[in-house]
């Protein structure tokens, strides 16, 4: 028997209509003489019932099936009797009285009841039995919506006239700055290959061939840590064009935002996004990747403070550091142990402490009071906007732990209060981003994004002076606090190339080892050209509402790196190792 509907179709419509459906037992529930089967397949559930005094030889065969059989089953729709309709169900006003069953296969007891109460069943043991986690219904619209993701970007950017083209797996190191995963040359004794971290180069070469819009769903592969936005392999949605600026840049991730989440969700998100530079966010947030689905800024108190009692304000700000506070919205009801949690929370980000205020009707209430005038109180008041029944929370400490302490503190208060609703979708450009940081433990400077970033064309004149300062044409773009996409115009001009090596004190045998191959190239006539990559894994899991990755990956890594359905990585036998001229250290 083939199946004739999916089970999730079957509506009043169908009454009285012969079919066949053909699925997995959800649940066999046996009622005196009738046995109802809830059969569910790719689309849902349909309930099944079997009388034995209709058909015996059916029902004797229902008796035997257990959870997650795979059976196909003929028979008429029917009205459920009154009463017993399930209103959770798409299908619950019908039922199919069986006529027939086939029972295509037996299954053993899985080792969790395939639904969604699996959320709930130890990750490891989910991901071991990935096929039949698949099974349920979040995890197939998970991978359903992600395919449509596939298919409105395909067919967006196709409309755009960009074509995809494929990049090799095996080749050589890209400059995305994480570990590469490297493949030994079984033909070329000695030599490695590496897998791409992204297609880098790739692209820009693809500019420089004329192919002048690009595109690929990609897979990259990068050897670093893992956490819930990150896994070794993962994809991107990579996208280069010539002769384009910013704008172009912007207009069309724009378009293809606004087509996915359209084709995906239903939704019309507003467009154009708006865009904050590096320096604003970084002040205001504490951080490049902003969640603007809440305020809770960042407000400096510096100037304020500086000349109350409170040593440790006071000596910070003469020191060249900040006080800058949060007001959390209500918190004055907090108890004295959740607010020493709040403070052992930002110490593990480098605070030295968290003083805390509480705005009662005509006072403040706080352990360091004393050292505070009426006049200063109030002007923290105003400049904070804290209202009666808030608390302004204020870290004093060096600009960088000040931003990281308070940008955790208020993604954790703003979960906490609930403020993070899952169904807003808040885009923001980030620009402006410096092109360089210092390498502390290198002494020298580092590209922030990598060495083939544009310069911002207002900054050039600092590249020898004051580099620090300089501006890069990167720009990311972030949805609800995640970073979901990074790019940049390129640069295309030899001279500056050699020029942003130099400053990355980049010795000439390093370049021509690494890069050699991409500098020829540029020397062919490159257009002026840029790009952006999306990572699609992050997209579709902020879409979905999931905290993690995983769940929007068929088979995705664990946080320490392994698939727990093959086992991989595993050990290798020696022949394998001694075709590779490959001896390992391990356990020497
Ligand atoms: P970048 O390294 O910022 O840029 O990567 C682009 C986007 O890819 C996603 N991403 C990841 N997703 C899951 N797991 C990971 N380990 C991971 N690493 C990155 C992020 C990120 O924004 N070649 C440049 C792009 C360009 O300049 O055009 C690049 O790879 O969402
Ligand atoms: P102490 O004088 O160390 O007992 O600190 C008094 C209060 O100030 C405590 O609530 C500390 O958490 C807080 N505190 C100490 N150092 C800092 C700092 N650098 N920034 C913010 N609060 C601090």
């Amino acid at each position: 028997m083939k199946p004739t509907f999916q089970c999730n179709d079957l509506r009043a419509e169908h009454i009285g209509s012969e079919v066949i459906v053909a699925g997995w037992v959800q649940r066999r529930r046996d009622h005196g003489g009738l046995i109802f089967i809830d059969l569910r397949d790719s689309s849902g559930i349909v309930q099944i019932v079997f009388n034995p005094e209709i058909n015996p030889d059916a029902h004797k065969i229902a008796h035997q099936v257990r959870n997650e059989y795979v059976l196909a089953v003929k028979g008429k729709v029917s009205r459920r009797p009154e009463g017993t309709e399930n209103p959770n169900l798409p299908t619950g006003e019908i039922e199919i009285p069986a006529d027939e069953i086939e029972i295509l296969n037996t299954s053993e007891t899985p080792p969790f009841v395939i639904d969604d109460s699996a959320d709930e069943v130890a990750e490891e043991i989910r991901l071991k039995y990935r096929y039949l986690d698949i099974r349920r219904p979040r995890m197939q619209n998970n991978l359903r919506l992600r395919h449509k993701v596939y298919m409105a970007t395909r067919k967006y950017l196709d409309e755009q006239g960009f074509i995809e083209v494929e990049t090799p797996v095996l080749t050589k190191s890209t400059p995305e700055g994480a570990r590469d995963f490297l493949v030994p040359s079984r033909l070329i004794p000695g030599t490695f290959f590496a897998m791409p971290q992204s297609p880098q180069l790739f692209k820009q070469l693809l500019m420089i061939s004329g192919i002048g819009k690009y595109f690929q769903i990609v897979k990259c592969y990068r050897d670093e840590d893992l956490r819930a936005d990150r896994q070794l392999e993962f994809t991107q949605i990579d996208i280069e064009m010539s002769f384009i600026d910013e704008e172009d840049i912007f207009k069309l991730t724009e378009g293809l935002m606004h087509s996915i989440f359209k084709n995906s969700l239903g939704i019309d998100i507003p467009i154009p996004f708006p865009r904050m530079t590096y320096e604003e966010s970084m002040r205001r947030y504490g951080c490049d990747k902003p969640d603007v689905r809440f305020g809770m800024e960042l407000i400096d108190v510096s100037d304020i403070v500086k000349d109350s009692d409170f040593k440790v304000f006071v000596s910070t700000v003469a020191g060249g550091g900040q006080v800058k506070g949060i007001v959390a919205p209500g918190l004055a009801k907090a108890s004295r142990k959740e607010i020493d949690d709040l403070t052992d929370y930002v110490k593990t980000f480098g605070a030295k402490g968290l003083v805390s205020m509480k705005v009662l009707d005509d006072d403040i209430e706080s352990p360091v009071k004393k050292f505070f005038s009426q006049a200063h109180i109030q002007k923290l008041i105003e400049r904070t906007s804290a209202k009666v029944g808030d608390l302004m929370l204020f870290v004093a400490d060096k600009p960088d732990v000040v931003a990281e302490s308070l940008n955790r503190l208020r993604l954790k208060l703003g979960n906490e209060l609930g403020l993070m609703d899952d169904k807003r979708f808040e885009f923001l450009w980030i620009i402006d981003f410096p092109l360089f940081h210092y390498n502390e433990e290198e002494k020298r400077l580092d590209s922030e994004h990598h060495p083939f970033t544009g310069v911002h064309p207002e900054d050039m004149h600092l590249l020898d002076t004051d580099p620090l300062k300089v501006r890069s044409r990167s720009y990311d773009l972030v949805l609800n606090g995640n970073e979901i996409a990074s790019g940049s115009i390129r640069i295309h001009n030899m001279e500056l190339q050699e020029k942003i090596f130099n400053i990355l004190q980049l010795t000439p045998k390093d370049i021509e080892d690494r890069f050699g191959f991409f500098l020829e190239a540029l020397k062919f006539g490159a257009p002026p050209h840029g790009g952006i990559a999306p990572g699609l894994d992050r997209l579709v899991a902020i879409m979905v509402g999931s905290k993690s990755i995983r769940d929007v990956i068929a088979f995705p890594k664990t946080q320490s790196g392994t698939c727990l359905v093959t086992g991989a990585p595993s050990a290798v036998s020696d022949k394998q190792l001694k075709e590779l001229y490959i001896k390992t250290t391990v356990g020497e």
